[in-house]
């Protein structure tokens, strides 16, 4: 059976990993500064996290939701206190577009509605509502395209005045956009749309899928707004690429028994997984990291005159390039051996682990200046 041909595929195959840095199988060294997109938080096969999974395997590694998982709870209760959110409830899923689709679903049993409000230059994910509320025509299908959606643009504050009503189920939102290039919602938007979302009884959801868990130096970005969101959803950094997913959700809306539910979601691995992220998010103080370098990144970033504009808070930054510089990307993977994400047209994205050291951000900055021919005072 041949694999169903949709990813394009850099020829290069990891075989190991360890912190920031990857080995391909002919034993070539490469920063990762891309995190498998986001995914890697506290760094490639932290000790921690190896030995939490290692040895929740010696235990028990399934069952179904339908018996109790004390895990589920340290899980709930350690993140309820990194995330700033006790109070909220957690539905742990397996994805982040699951978590997305949860998350509508949970707005439209709240109020009954069905129409959303999402932004230009969304990404939700890929199943069935979370596709319809990414603004992507290529990526949805017929059968995805029966959902009410309204698309704005985003920090347009009276296009949403002029749209927001008692029909909307739930506005949905990234606490930064990250597949649409690093851009940001501002805190009087944000503060906004909380405001209105209360007042008409349509639930607020931050997608932090990619821009939570630590990522910005807040726990989620849109924290920074000093908003409070009804439905949160949560996955990538938070396995530290063991698939989980979940939902973060508002102390009012009440769970009735089979109102969600999933077979994988929650089980004993990747509650081992999310549990050991957390603790090592936590005791090596890694949102802080995150914080530090992420501005010193930037400041670096901004004083090379041939990068147009540079974007981003935290670990969590993008930086667009004329056409001349289009083939950056591949030059730093195939001459320095570093990983870097991609936004359309020519935007590159650093999304590496939190816990990236300054020597390795260093090591970035050189190699940039190198391809763009221009000194860097470190
Ligand atoms: C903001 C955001 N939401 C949702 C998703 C979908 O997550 P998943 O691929 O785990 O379904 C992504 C993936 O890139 C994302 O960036």
């Amino acid at each position: 059976m041949k694999l169903f041909d949709v990813y394009p595929l850099f020829p290069i195959e990891p075989v190991k990993a360890q912190g920031s840095w990857l080995w391909d199988k002919e034993g070539n060294k490469y920063l990762d500064l891309y995190g498998g997109h986001a995914v890697i938080s506290i760094g490639h096969n932290h000790p921690h996290f190896v030995e939490s999974l290692k040895s929740q395997l010696d235990k028990i590694s399934f069952y179904s939701n339908s018996v109790k998982n004390s895990l589920q709870e340290k899980l709930a209760e350690k993140l309820g206190q990194l995330s700033g959110y006790p109070n909220h409830q957690l539905f742990l899923c397996n994805s982040g577009a699951e978590a997305n689709e949860n998350a509508f679903k949970l707005a439209s049993f709240v109020n009954g509605r069905k129409k959303v409000i999402a932004f230009k230059k969304a990404f939700h994910g890929r199943t069935s509502g979370a596709v319809a509320a990414t603004d992507n025509s290529k990526i949805v299908a017929p059968f995805n395209a029966g959902h009410e959606i309204i698309f704005l643009p985003i920090n347009d504050e009276q296009a949403f005045l002029d749209t927001i009503n008692k029909e909307i189920s739930s506005v949905i939102i990234e606490g930064i956009q990250g597949v649409g290039g690093i851009h940001f919602p501002s805190n009087s938007f944000l503060q906004l749309l909380s405001k209105k979302c209360k007042e008409v009884g349509a639930l607020l959801i931050l997608d932090e899928v990619q821009s939570g868990y630590g990522r910005t130096g807040k726990f989620f970005a849109h924290q920074f707004a000093n908003v409070e969101a009804d439905l949160i959803s949560i996955a990538k950094g938070m396995g530290n690429g063991f698939p989980i997913g979940g939902v973060l959700i508002h102390p009012d809306i009440k769970p009735w028994s089979g109102m969600l539910g999933t077979t994988f979601g929650g089980n004993y691995l990747a509650c081992a997984a999310g549990l050991s992220v957390l603790e090592v998010i936590d005791q090596e103080n890694l949102m802080q990291n995150a914080a530090d370098l992420g501005k010193f990144w930037i400041d670096q970033l901004k004083s090379f005159p041939s990068i147009l504009e540079v974007r981003g808070e935290g670990l969590m930054i993008g930086f667009d390039l004329p056409d001349s510089l289009a083939s950056l990307r591949k030059d730093l993977l195939f001459k320095h051996h570093m990983f870097t994400g991609e936004a359309k047209p020519n935007t590159v994205r650093l999304l590496p682990s939190l816990a990236l050291s300054r020597e390795e951000a260093n090591q970035f900055l050189e190699a940039l200046a190198v391809e763009l021919k221009q000194t860097v005072a470190l």
